[in-house]
C-alpha cells in the first residue's frame, strides 16, 4: 500500500499549488501511515480528504477542524495514536457541510488498555477521543471506535448534525475502563443518532444541554444506560425536546436515566423515551435523581424536570436491582405521562419522593 501513498498525496500536493478552487473537487488527499500526520496541514483546504491507516503520534490531535465547506473525510484501514497521558482530543471536527465516513472494516483504534486504570477521569490522564464543536449540516456514518481511553464523542455547539451507524466497542475494559462515555452532547440543536451501538462502561449517551435531539434504534451494553444529564453548574442546564426510540439497553447499571446536581438550577422539558427494551440492568431500571453528586441528601428542586415521558419501556432488571427509582425535589417535577411501563424483576423501592400526578414507583 506505502507506494501509493507517495502517488495520492503527489496528486493533492498539485491539486491545492494550482488554486484553491481546483481542490474543491475530487482529488483524493490521503494521509497514511507513520509519516502521513506531518502532511496534515497541506490537505486542510482539500475537500477530500482521505485517513488510511494514518499513525498520529503521540500527544497528537488529528485536527481536522475549520474544514472547507463540503468536505468529506474517510476513514480506511486502522487509524492508531501513540501513548502519551494527555487529555486529548485524539480527533477533533469542525466546519459546514462535512460528511465524515468510515470505509467498511475502518477502525478509529484508541488502545485503551493501555491507560486504563479502574480510575476513570481520576487517575492518569487520559486523552478524550472525538470531538465534534461547531460541526453543522453534516453527517458522521460508519465510523467504528474501538478501546477508548476515555469519553469518545463530545458534541458541543452543534446544529444539524446526524451520526448514522456509530459504533463503539470498548468491551475490551470491561474490567478497567471508566468514564467511557459514548456521545456527551451540550449546548447543540437537531442532533440524531441513529443505529449506534455503543459497548462502555460509563453512559451510553449523556445530554448536558441542548434541544432537538433524538437518539434512534440504537443498542447499549455494559454502561450507565441512557441519560439526560448530569444538569447543572454548566454554562447551559437547558435540556429541551429529546426523544430516545426503539432501543436496548443491556448488562448495563442504568436504563432510563435523568441526574441533575444536587443545589444547581436548569431546565429539563419535553423528554421521551418510548420503545425502549431493558434487560440485565444491575442497579435502576428507570432512574430520576435530584441528588446527584450528593447522594443520600435531599434532592434539590432548582432544576425542573416537566413533560417527561415514557411510553412502552420493558424489560427486566437483575435480582439485585431496582426497577423504578424517583428521587424528585418536592416542587420540580410536574406533568409526567408514563404509560406501557412494564419492568419486571429486582425490587420496588421505596423510597421515591415527591411523585407527579399519575406515576408509581
Ligand atoms: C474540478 O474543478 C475544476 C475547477 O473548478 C474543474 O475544471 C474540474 O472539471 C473539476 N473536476 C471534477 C472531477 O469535478
Ligand atoms: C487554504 O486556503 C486559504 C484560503 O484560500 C489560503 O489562504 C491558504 O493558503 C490555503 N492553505 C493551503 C495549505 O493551501
Ligand atoms: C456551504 O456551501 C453550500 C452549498 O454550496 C452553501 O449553500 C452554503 O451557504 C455554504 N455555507 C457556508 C457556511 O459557507
Ligand atoms: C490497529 O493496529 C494496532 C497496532 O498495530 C493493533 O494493535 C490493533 O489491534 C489494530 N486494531 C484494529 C481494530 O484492527
Ligand atoms: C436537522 O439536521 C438534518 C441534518 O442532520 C437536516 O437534514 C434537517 O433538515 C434538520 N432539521 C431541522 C428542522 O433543522
Ligand atoms: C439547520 O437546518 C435548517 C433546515 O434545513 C436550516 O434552516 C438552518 O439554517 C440550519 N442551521 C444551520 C446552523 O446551518
Ligand atoms: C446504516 O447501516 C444500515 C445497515 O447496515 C444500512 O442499511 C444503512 O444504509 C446505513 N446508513 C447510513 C446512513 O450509513
Ligand atoms: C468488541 O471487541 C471485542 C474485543 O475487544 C470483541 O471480542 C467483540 O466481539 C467486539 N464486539 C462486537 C459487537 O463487535
Ligand atoms: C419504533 O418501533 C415501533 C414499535 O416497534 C414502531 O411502530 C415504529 O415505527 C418505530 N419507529 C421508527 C422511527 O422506526
Ligand atoms: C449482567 O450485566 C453485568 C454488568 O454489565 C455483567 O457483569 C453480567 O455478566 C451480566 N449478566 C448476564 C447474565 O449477562
Ligand atoms: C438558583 O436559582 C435561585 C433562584 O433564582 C437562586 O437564588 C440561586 O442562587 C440559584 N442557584 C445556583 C446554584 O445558581
Ligand atoms: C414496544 O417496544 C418494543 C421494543 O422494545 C417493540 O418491539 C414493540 O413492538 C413495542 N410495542 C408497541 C405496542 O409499540
Amino acid at each position: 500500500m506505502r507506494p501509493f501513498l507517495f502517488l495520492s498525496l503527489s496528486l493533492c500536493h498539485i491539486a491545492i499549488s494550482a488554486t484553491w478552487q481546483d481542490a474543491s473537487n475530487d482529488t483524493r488527499c490521503v494521509l497514511s501511515g507513520p509519516a502521513g500526520y506531518s502532511l496534515l496541514g497541506s490537505v486542510r483546504n482539500c475537500s477530500n480528504i482521505v485517513i488510511s491507516g494514518l499513525q498520529v503520534p503521540a500527544g497528537q490531535t488529528l485536527d481536522l477542524t475549520k474544514l472547507k465547506n463540503g468536505t468529506t473525510v474517510t476513514f480506511e484501514g486502522n487509524t492508531t495514536w501513540g501513548y502519551r497521558e494527555w487529555t486529548g482530543p485524539l480527533v477533533s471536527v469542525s466546519g459546514t457541510n462535512i460528511s465524515i465516513k468510515g470505509a467498511p472494516g475502518s477502525a478509529l483504534d484508541g488502545s485503551g488498555e493501555l491507560w486504563w486504570d479502574e480510575k476513570g477521569q481520576d487517575g492518569k490522564q487520559k486523552p478524550k477521543f472525538f470531538q465534534a464543536h461547531s460541526l453543522s449540516n453534516s453527517a458522521i456514518e460508519g465510523i467504528r471506535i474501538v478501546n477508548a481511553p476515555a469519553h469518545v464523542f463530545s458534541i458541543n455547539g452543534c446544529t444539524n448534525l446526524t451520526l448514522a451507524n456509530v459504533t463503539i466497542n470498548s468491551t475490551l475494559g470491561d474490567r478497567l475502563g471508566k468514564n467511557t462515555d459514548g456521545f456527551d452532547i451540550s449546548a447543540s440543536s437537531n442532533i440524531t443518532i441513529l443505529w449506534a451501538m455503543v459497548y462502555n462502561q460509563d453512559d451510553c449517551v449523556a445530554i448536558n444541554s441542548g434541544t432537538d435531539i433524538v437518539f434512534r434504534g440504537g443498542l447499549c451494553v455494559g454502561g450507565h444506560g441512557l441519560s439526560v444529564g448530569s444538569i447543572g453548574g454548566r454554562s447551559n442546564n437547558a435540556v429541551k425536546n429529546v426523544v430516545f426510540e426503539n432501543s436496548t439497553i443491556k448488562n448495563s447499571q442504568n436504563g432510563v436515566r435523568i441526574k441533575t446536581k444536587y443545589g444547581e438550577n436548569g431546565t429539563v422539558d419535553a423528554v421521551t423515551y418510548r420503545h425502549i427494551q431493558l434487560s440485565n440492568i444491575t442497579k435502576y431500571g428507570i432512574d430520576v435523581d435530584q441528588s446527584y453528586g450528593a447522594t443520600g441528601r435531599a434532592p434539590t428542586s432548582g432544576v425542573k424536570i416537566t413533560n417527561f415521558s415514557l411510553a412502552n419501556v420493558t424489560g427486566t432488571v437483575d435480582s439485585k436491582a431496582t426497577r423504578i427509582f424517583v428521587n424528585c425535589g418536592e416542587t420540580s417535577c410536574a406533568s409526567w405521562l408514563w404509560i406501557g411501563i412494564a419492568v419486571a424483576g429486582g425490587k420496588k423501592s421505596s423510597k421515591c419522593l415527591y411523585l407527579p400526578s399519575g406515576i408509581v414507583c
